[in-house]
């Protein structure tokens, strides 16, 4: 038996093809219909052919849906629950999960690929065929999957699987109080919902730097962020300039695949949005937070870049960047990285949601038939004007 499932091709290419339909393989599953399933710019480092992901793996590691079949050895689930799946997959019984460190999880990932974690539909992160699908296999359901309300709410529940939970994680990394300033690097989804959930604990001043206009305003809009053109000058000047100094904390949303500011350029010389200079960011935070100051770092860095373009040097391209580590010593700053512990976050972030104190859907731009899925993408990845955050409907 088969279902429909986003197949990666190749550099730039998915297709939506038949693959095999998802089973309970242990008493502890349960396997969901899939309502949703959104787009994420992890996936795009896969898409452009950036990692070691092989042809032929189903991507998806954003899903929700409703339970479908459910394992003997599962309590707490039932046929018909409304479930949000964290992008992790977790065991809940090691000594990380029990810590809550659910995205370095010790029992999740066979493959050797990475120290530790699990996710759905990513290389190196185990067996667990993708979410962008109609279906998908829940392994220790009874800890990974959320339960939702029966309705309402569909596409602010959809952004529970990872960019609300990691948006706040990278506030939690930075150690963000209320009252205190932030620069937030990257508008995409992910930078989007750092800037959100700085809004909700009281940040005094939030700074969102991106080039892409309409990203720009959905952070002055929705967040009360004071929006940093990048191409209209250097960003650390321009936030300085605004905020009267550094700010208190900073937050990468961006990761390895940074465009290259140029600021050197002549002004009538066009951007070139396809120069990357993957250090930059930290470089940039660690000048723009105060001393003492701390910097979230949730924007994806690799150890291997197969697909790294001529411009970035080997060492780079071995995730060995040119970071000013004198400079971040001198100021006292700490900076702390790594995927999201989605669990840690998702159950108050829901109840956020249903008690109407947060929309995060503000950041959905599309929701389209998973039919469109190779046309999204191509979309998503140009980061064309307008295109924010893509929902496929299986
Ligand atoms: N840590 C985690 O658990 C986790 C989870 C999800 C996503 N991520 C990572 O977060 C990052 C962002 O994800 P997304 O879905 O928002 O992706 P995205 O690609 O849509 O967003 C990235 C944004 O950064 C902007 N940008 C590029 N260079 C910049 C620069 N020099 N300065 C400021 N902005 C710049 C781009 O214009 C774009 O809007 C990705 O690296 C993704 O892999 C990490
Ligand atoms: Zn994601
Ligand atoms: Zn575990």
């Amino acid at each position: 038996m088969s279902i429909k499932g986003v197949v990666y091709k190749g550099a730039h290419e998915v297709a939506v093809e038949d693959v095999p339909e998802p089973e309970l393989q242990n008493p502890t599953d349960v396997v969901i219909d899939v309502t949703s399933t959104c787009i994420c710019g992890s996936d795009l480092h896969m898409y452009e052919g950036r990692t070691a992901a092989d042809e032929g793996i189903v991507f998806g590691h954003e899903a929700m849906g409703v339970v479908e079949e459910v394992g003997e050895g599962v309590d707490s689930l039932d046929v018909g629950d409304r479930v949000s799946i964290p992008f992790n997959v977790a065991c809940g019984h090691c000594k990380n999960c029990e810590q809550g460190k659910t995205g370095f999880c010790l029992n999740v990932n066979p493959d050797g690929g990475v120290p530790a974690g699990g996710a759905y539909g990513y290389v190196g992160m185990g067996p667990y065929q993708g979410g962008q699908a109609e279906k998908m296999r829940v392994p220790y359901a009874d800890f990974n999957a959320l339960k939702l309300p029966d309705e309402g709410h569909e596409d602010d529940f959809a952004m529970l699987a990872d960019i609300f939970p990691t948006g706040w994680h990278g506030t939690e990394l930075a150690d963000l109080q209320p009252g205190e300033s932030v620069a937030i690097f990257g508008a995409g989804p992910v930078g989007l919902m750092a800037a959100y959930s700085a809004k909700i604990k009281g940040a005094s001043e939030i700074y969102v730097v991106d080039r892409v206009p309409s990203r720009l305003d959905l952070a002055e809009e929705h967040c009360d962020a004071t929006p940093i053109n990048f191409e209209e000058g250097n960003p650390v000047e321009q936030i300085i300039d605004a905020n009267g100094g550094e700010v208190n904390k900073g937050v990468d949303a961006v990761g390895y695949q940074s465009v290259e500011p140029d600021e050197d350029r002549d002004d009538d010389e066009p951007y070139d949005p396809t120069k990357e200079n993957p250090g930059v960011l930290i470089n940039q935070l660690i000048r723009v937070v105060e001393p003492k100051g701390k910097l979230g770092i949730i924007g994806l860095y690799v150890p291997e870049d197969p697909g790294a373009p001529e411009t970035i040097s080997e060492m780079e391209a071995a995730g060995r960047l040119g970071i000013d580590f004198g400079k971040l010593f001198e100021k006292g700053q700490a900076l702390a990285t790594g995927q999201c512990d989605v669990k840690s976050y998702n159950r108050y972030l829901r109840d956020l949601i249903v008690a109407g104190r947060a929309e995060p859907s503000f950041v959905v731009s599309h929701r389209e038939s998973l039919a469109d899925a190779p046309e999204m993408y191509q979309k998503f990845d140009d980061r064309e004007e307008g295109v924010t955050k893509v929902i496929l409907e299986p």
